[in-house]
């Protein structure tokens, strides 16, 4: 292998070198808190063969990390938080592992609904519920009835979710109207494809974070994460916590977003 590039040894910032590990979180880090917050929750399995145990003790470790971003979102008033939870690639995992996941999952949905309602977290399940079992859907839909009412923070939980099927659905409905006479070619905008998309009337995902030490997006919220802000932690997702969350938050409130404007035009929209 060749010597590592330029940008292998630039400095990074990282989450891993903060000093200051967060407990109160300063006035101005409150007030720039994104209102949409998207996490890759990857790193189970290396956290449970780490442990010399086996992968799926990992992905129960990774239920009660998934418990704490929660209730950090809720508390801090966050808007929507976006967890992925099963990619349409996972399914090329052993069967074993498929089926353990599947069963957690409904596990998981019966015993946290109560814990969902106290908080006024509205569930929404985003990506192709149609691949799973009747009874895994049927919980599916119980669940976000059972929670639609609440008007805190809006957890989506992407399952059998691809941002390129997202994509595809979206084309799909507005080829639909096209088709039927309902709209014309001309109409299929950007905005008309938005309005298609998961968690349309959300408000934009600002800050994707990925856990477990890999930078990728793993066909994640291609569309939806246009302009969000990426941070990349070594953290596996088991060890998620409060701390990481908020040291993440704090990256976040001191990036400049410029969204396609010069450094001093921001500055002086900000000055206004
Ligand atoms: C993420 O952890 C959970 C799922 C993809 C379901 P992984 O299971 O991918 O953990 P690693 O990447 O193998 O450590
Ligand atoms: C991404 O993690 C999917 C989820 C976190 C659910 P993966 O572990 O499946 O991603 P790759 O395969 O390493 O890209
Ligand atoms: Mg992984």
């Amino acid at each position: 292998m060749s010597s590592p590039s330029e940008f292998d040894q630039a400095p990074r910032e990282s989450l891993e070198n903060s000093t200051a590990l967060p407990c109160e979180l300063s006035d101005v880090v409150k007030q720039s808190l994104p209102k949409h917050v998207a996490i890759i929750m990857d790193g189970n399995g290396r956290w449970a063969q780490l442990q010399g145990k086996a992968r799926v003790s990992g992905h129960k470790a990774g239920v009660k990390a998934v418990r704490r971003a929660v209730s950090t979102a809720s508390q801090l008033g966050i808007e929507s938080l976006t967890l992925f939870a099963f990619s349409s690639e996972n399914w090329r995992r052993p069967d074993k592992e498929v089926s353990l996941l599947m069963e957690l999952f409904m596990t998981v949905l019966q015993r946290e609904l109560k814990l969902l309602n106290k908080n006024g977290v509205r569930l929404n399940i985003i990506g192709d519920i149609s691949r799973f079992s009747e009874r895994l859907q049927k919980q599916i839909t119980t669940a976000q009835a059972k929670t639609k009412d609440n008007t805190g923070l809006v957890l989506n939980v992407a399952a059998n979710y691809g941002g390129r099927w997202d994509i595809a659905q979206a084309a799909q409905a507005l080829a639909a109207k096209v088709a039927s006479g309902e709209m014309s070619a001309e109409d299929v905008t950007e905005g008309a494809l938005n309005k298609q998309m998961s968690m349309q009337g959300q408000s934009e995902v600002d800050l994707m974070i990925r856990t477990g030490g890999d930078y990728r997006i793993s066909n994640f919220i291609l569309w939806q994460a246009a302009y969000a802000e990426l941070i990349f932690t070594e953290t596996l997702w088991p060890d998620f916590d409060e701390d990481v969350f908020k040291q993440a938050l704090i990256t976040f409130a001191s990036r400049q977003r410029r969204f396609g404007l010069t450094g001093c035009q921001i500055e002086q929209i900000r000055a206004l």
